[in-house]
């Protein structure tokens, strides 16, 4: 059996450290893309960190080819396409000031993951997230259980983190669920929380719970005023456990920006869910029933990507 093959479309902070994750977990061949930059024409930035990077498999112990390149000749064949392609937000922006630019750039990306890797799944990053799904559902026209988003892995980890700090307990104890779109709107569910099984509802507070919702709704917020720029080890590392979900068949159950048809009352559009990941990409939507709360909270939630999709349309009438 041949190495998985994995290529990553930006080869900024969120792309590289992707590639350092999928590296260190030897999970295949990977391939780091990005464009030349006109200030430099003799640098090569994606090949200069899969170089970097290589020289690490000596002392991490892990084999693959890294390659970084310019060429999207180089992802033929992948497996996984994953797309970190456009700008991060700076301090007083939100993640829909991105739409425009990011937009064009998730568009031109996925038309050429269409031309170069027809078979691949592929896993957007790029903010807004739910319109970037979207974009690249239309503009590869590949079918829904390739396409998908990573926001729910990165903010139900922020979310098991911040409760792991409050209960005092390792965060392999903790094990929560988080529904809808990756904005400030989503919803993680103090309902499906637990420490090593025992309802967090027994073991915390409600006042300090709710802080450790709002505190994982604001997570990357916090980052950007700490940093002046967006987060990565987190989101790398919620893209790339994705990533090994489907290269090792795990089946494994990832909140995930998924297409819903139907699930959690929603129709036609790719939203936040429990998604079962493996070989096939989104093989399934863990639906459950939902409480009166938890449904208003989470169609509030899908209303906002909707309303995110009918802006990516109204500028960009091509992507109806
Ligand atoms: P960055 O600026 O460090 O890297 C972005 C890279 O994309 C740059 O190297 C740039 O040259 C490259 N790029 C731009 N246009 C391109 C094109 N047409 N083709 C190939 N590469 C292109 O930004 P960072 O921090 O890595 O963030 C990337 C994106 O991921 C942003 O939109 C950010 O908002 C988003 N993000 C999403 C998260 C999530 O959970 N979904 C979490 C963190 C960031
Ligand atoms: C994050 O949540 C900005 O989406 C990015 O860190």
């Amino acid at each position: 059996m041949g190495r998985a093959k994995i290529s990553i479309i930006g080869a900024g902070n969120v792309g590289a450290t992707c590639a350092h994750w999928a590296a260190a977990k030897e999970l295949g061949d990977i391939v780091l893309l990005d464009i030349p930059r006109p200030d430099a024409p003799d640098q090569h930035m994606p090949k200069g960190k899969m170089l970097d990077l290589a020289c690490c498999g000596p002392i991490e112990r892990f084999d693959g080819t890294l390659t970084g390149t310019f060429d999207y000749e180089d992802i033929a064949g992948s497996d996984v396409v994953v797309v970190t392609a456009g700008i991060p937000r700076k301090p007083g922006m939100s993640r829909d000031d991105l739409i425009e630019t990011n937009v064009k750039i998730v568009k031109s990306v996925s038309e050429n993951i269409k031309k170069h890797a027809p078979d691949s799944i592929v896993i957007l990053v790029s903010n807004p997230l739910d319109a970037m799904v979207y974009t690249a559902w239309k503009a590869t026209g590949f079918p829904t259980n390739r396409i998908m988003g990573q926001a729910g892995a990165l903010d139900v980890a922020r979310f098991r983190t911040f409760i792991a700090w409050e209960v005092g307990c390792s965060i392999e104890d903790v094990t929560a669920l988080l529904l809808g779109g990756h904005g400030d709107d989503m919803v993680p569910l103090a309902r499906c929380t637990s420490v090593h099984g025992i309802p967090v509802s027994d073991l915390l507070d409600e006042a300090t719970i709710n802080a450790c919702v709002e505190r994982a709704k604001a997570g990357g917020g916090e980052v950007v005023k700490l940093m002046g720029t967006s987060a990565w080890y987190a989101p790398a590392s919620g893209t790339i456990q994705m990533v090994e979900a489907i290269v090792k068949d795990k089946k494994r159950i990832i909140p995930s920006a998924a297409y819903l048809d139907g699930e959690f009352g929603c129709n036609g559009l790719f939203v936040g869910a429990p998604a079962l990941l493996g070989k096939g990409g989104v093989e399934k939507i863990v639906e459950f029933k939902l409480t009166a709360d938890e449904q208003k909270l989470f169609d509030e939630s899908a209303s906002h990507v909707k309303d995110l999709v009918d802006t990516v349309v109204r500028m960009f009438p091509e992507l109806a």
